[in-house]
């Protein structure tokens, strides 16, 4: 069984809607999934997670504060110890979807593996955003 750390930050919960799929998707195949905001979240479950699955929404085209908190608590400490970790990695956004590009630019900073293409949701994730986040799931825990 396989410990996935979903990291995440939301203000108006569609991020959080969106953590929460992957959290149920994760489960669903009979892995264990720990799902934290960026503020909660600390090096240990870093360390200890088998995969990371990255949620954030877009802020002024970056992603969210709470959710960088962690990366910059995390690098150096883990420098040499996450390296080829697979992620993947999920927006929500108003229209633009930007702040991909930066959680991008941190996953190389880490050295982590990417497991499964990005997952980008306007707003809220409706019908079609919960299948696509489903399969990416499964793909990224194919990865693993
Ligand atoms: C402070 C702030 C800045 C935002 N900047 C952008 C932006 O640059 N591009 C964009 O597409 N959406 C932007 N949005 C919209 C949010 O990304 C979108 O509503 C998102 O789903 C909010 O997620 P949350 O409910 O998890 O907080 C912004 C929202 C807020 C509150």
């Amino acid at each position: 069984m396989a410990k996935i750390l979903i990291v995440y930050y939301s203000l108006g919960g569609n991020t959080k809607e969106a953590a929460e799929i992957v959290k149920k998707a994760v489960e669903s195949t009979g892995h264990k999934a720990v799902m934290k905001t960026g503020l909660e979240a600390d090096l240990k479950d870093l360390l200890e997670c088998d995969g990371i699955a990255i949620g954030t929404p877009d802020y002024f085209s970056y992603m969210a504060g709470g959710l960088k908190d962690f990366f910059d608590r995390t690098l150096y400490p883990s420098r040499g110890k996450v390296e080829d970790k697979p992620y993947f990695a999920f927006v929500t956004h108003g229209g633009g979807g930007k702040a991909i590009d930066s959680v991008e630019r941190i996953a190389q900073s880490f050295n982590f593996k990417k497991a499964a293409e990005p997952v980008l949701i306007k707003n809220s994730p409706d019908s079609k955003a919960r299948k696509l986040l489903e399969e990416t799931v499964m793909k990224f825990l194919a990865a693993l």
